[in-house]
């Protein structure tokens, strides 16, 4: 069959769109990239924003007039909406052939064979109340994670260590769509990062909706999350181990002090504050304060002083007054943040923050607190991006820069293609070089900034 796969949302869709494509093509099925050409669709969809459930939404609409039209088009949801919306989703939207929920993409190759023999599917994983915490192994981690195939010619790969979240932020559908926290064994993981490092994989990012909070316990034996990064950075080839996404609170100096001490451990730390306010922390039920975000801030800095931090925010949750929302500008600037990703609060059902707060700022305000907080964190993005004028730093070329203008004449001459790349504190960098470079680690030198991007000439390949 030629399926087509679109993701949206997070870095765990990501990899579960990896894990069902290699699936996929172990059964025999194409992975095409458009719809036209394709006998399938599967919209791995996100449910953290309303505007992000709209999208799939309206996209589902042009499909059922499609299909009413006579098109065949198999259509597949999974992923936090088919959770979230479940049987509703059918009953909505008659044309819609699956809805698998993350915990069930094992059984997707099946589903798509009924979907062609007529019949439909709705696999949900159980609700909270039914969910057994913690199983010991990886019994409720998909097979395919294990199993995985190792496609040749990819640098960057991302491994799970821990599923769901236990922390019930007020805003946050996470916990009720990706159920509890659940880590996995700590040798399975080392096992299939070692898979992916023989395979040709060295830059690993692990993934876990609170990644620091990592806790596995079997046996009378407990490992923690800075225990976890010292068993895999050993393993021979991995030259960067990344992790995404940290939470405040359980970001203890081991952690930090392994991030110092373990060389191919990055010195790069997603870890959101949501607000620079108490009394909007409090209400958010982030359970730190903003002393404790200063703290980590100071912390994290002090062990590793090369550290890059990036932060989230979230403007216009209910009762945000305007003093609140200096506060999340004033930590902005404090924090130096390379970059700091902003969302208009969006209430989600059967949230405490829905159920409990009126959405009472209005959507001109977050709008406008929206581009105020990003326009705080364009100068200091650019001052912190300006610091590395100058300097030399390694990249990992990802390919050709998406926005590449026109290549001067020396360069065409030369071959040479204007390359994006990252580095170990995961900053964008546009720099000159052949194309070969694609996917391999180079050295360049830092010419000049804006406040999401370095500019660089190529020094060597290393
Ligand atoms: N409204 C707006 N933003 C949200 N986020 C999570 N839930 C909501 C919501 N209901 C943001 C948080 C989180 C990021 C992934 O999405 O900032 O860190
Ligand atoms: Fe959502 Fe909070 Fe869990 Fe992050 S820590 S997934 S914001 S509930």
């Amino acid at each position: 069959m030629k399926i087509q796969i679109e993701t949206m949302g997070c870095q765990m869709n990501r990899l579960d769109s990896e894990l069902i494509e290699g699936e996929l093509r172990k059964c025999g099925h194409e992975i095409v990239a458009s719809q036209q050409d394709a006998e399938a669709v599967i919209y791995n969809t996100c449910s953290v924003r309303q505007h992000a459930e709209n999208k799939v939404l309206s996209r589902l609409g042009a499909d059922s007039q499609r299909k009413a039209e006579g098109k065949s088009l198999i259509v597949a949801v999974i992923g936090c909406m088919a959770q979230n919306y479940g049987d509703e989703l059918r009953r909505k939207y008659p044309h819609v052939d699956i809805v698998c929920a993350p915990g069930r993409i094992g059984e997707l190759p099946q589903m798509l064979l009924d979907a062609r023999a007529g019949v439909t599917t709705v696999a949900l994983d159980p609700t909270r109340r039914e969910n057994i915490t913690n199983p010991p192994g990886d019994s409720h981690i998909s097979k395919m994670e294990l199993g995985r195939e190792v496609t040749p010619g990819r640098a960057q790969a991302f491994v799970r260590v821990a599923k769901g979240c236990n922390f019930f932020c007020s805003y946050c559908i996470v916990p009720f769509v990706r159920g509890p926290e659940r880590s996995r064994r700590p040798e399975d993981i080392v096992t299939e990062v070692r898979r992916l490092v023989d395979g040709g994989r060295s830059e690993i990012t692990l993934l876990g909706q609170t990644v620091n909070s990592y806790r596995y316990s079997e046996g009378g034996r407990t490992t923690s999350f800075a225990e976890l990064l010292a068993k895999i950075s050993p393993i021979e080839g991995l030259r960067r181990l990344r992790f995404v996404t940290s939470h405040p609170l359980d970001f203890g100096n081991d952690v930090l002090e392994a991030m110092r001490d373990l060389p191919n451990v990055c010195p790069y730390i997603h870890c959101p504050a949501q607000s620079g306010s108490d009394a909007m922390l409090k209400k958010m039920n982030r359970k730190y304060t903003r002393v404790q975000y200063d703290d980590l801030l100071e912390r994290a800095r002090q062990i590793v002083p090369d550290v890059v931090i990036a932060g989230d925010f979230i403007v216009g949750f209910p009762g945000e007054t305007e003093e609140d929302h200096q506060a999340s500008a004033e930590l902005i600037r404090k924090a130096g943040y390379k970059n700091s990703f902003v969302f208009k609060y969006s209430p989600r059902p059967g949230t405490l923050a829905q159920k409990r707060y009126p959405d009472d700022v209005p959507d001109s305000v977050k709008r406008r607190r929206n581009n105020e907080l990003l326009g705080v964190q364009e100068h200091v993005g650019l001052e912190h991006h300006r610091g590395y004028i100058g300097k030399s730093v390694e990249v990992l070329v990802e390919g050709p820069s998406p926005h590449a203008s026109r290549p001067d004449a020396r360069a065409r001459l030369e071959g040479e293609v204007q390359l994006l790349g990252r580095t170990r504190g995961d900053h964008i960098v546009v720099f000159e070089g052949p194309l070969a470079l694609a996917q391999q680690y180079a050295q360049v030198r830092i010419e000049n900034a804006t406040s999401l991007t370095l500019f660089a000439t190529l020094l060597r390949q290393v």
